[in-house]
């Protein structure tokens, strides 16, 4: 079957991601040798910095798909939505990008503040039948120390953890936190969150260290099974 990426940067020129078409490229050679068939491409969403124009990350999608080889995984656009005042925008005219033709969608918050009210709207989403997917949960301190808000942002969202970080390439508390989310089965699946080539290293030490500590099986479930289970619009437990 192949591995199911949920979140990259390789769609180039749009956000901190690939610079360009070339590099772009690289980084599908890259991703295809890490055993990758799906690749989704989430350029950031983010209020007052990364706001593409839609129509261009469409025309980049369609030129990138023209240089796509054989050997690379196929792409599903979606989009890396910060929570912030565009977000509450979008949801309100039900405007969010998601995984396209699924009722997924990424997000991302604030490191350092949880967004009030989190929660509970994720709990609304999840009633509305969507599948929100958490980027990175290891980033967020106030679920650092705290397991109990974790499992409660979990049971109305995904969790997808950086295998950059699982790897120890993220800072020494991100290491321990997606570890440790990976460990009590808090995180359902894991991305590559590809900005660049050498963010493929850190991806395949990330993998290594799933297969070493928590066994194949594992690698499996978070990267192929989990991932394709929420693009059919379910949230794995
Ligand atoms: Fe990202």
């Amino acid at each position: 079957m192949g591995f199911v990426d949920l979140h990259s940067h390789v769609l180039y020129g749009v956000d901190d991601g690939a610079p360009d078409s070339s590099t772009a490229v690289a980084m599908l050679d890259g991703l295809a040798a890490l055993g990758i068939t799906e690749q989704c491409v989430t350029p950031h969403q983010k209020s007052g910095q990364y706001l593409p124009d839609w129509d261009r990350i469409e025309q980049t999608l369609s030129q990138l798909e023209t240089q796509r080889k054989t050997t690379h995984p196929t792409l599903r656009l979606g989009a890396e939505n910060m929570w912030d005042d565009v977000f509450y925008r979008r949801a309100a005219d039900g405007t969010v990008p998601h995984y396209r033709d699924t009722p997924a969608f990424l997000f991302e918050i604030s490191p350092s503040l949880m967004p009030v009210g989190l929660a509970d709207r994720l709990f609304k989403f999840r009633m509305a039948g969507a599948v929100p997917v958490m980027a990175h949960p290891e980033r967020y301190q106030a679920l650092w120390d705290d397991d109990e808000l974790a499992r409660t942002l979990r049971s109305s969202c995904a969790f997808v953890v950086d295998l950059g970080a699982v790897g120890g390439f993220h800072g020494k508390r991100e290491t321990k936190a997606a570890r440790h989310l990976l460990e009590t089965g808090l995180a359902c699946a894991v991305a590559t969150d590809a900005h660049q080539l050498g963010d493929l290293q850190q991806a395949a030490a990330g993998l290594s260290w799933i297969d070493k500590k928590l066994g194949h099986a594992a690698v499996v479930r978070l990267f192929d099974h989990a991932p394709r289970a929420i693009l059919a619009g379910e949230l794995p437990d």
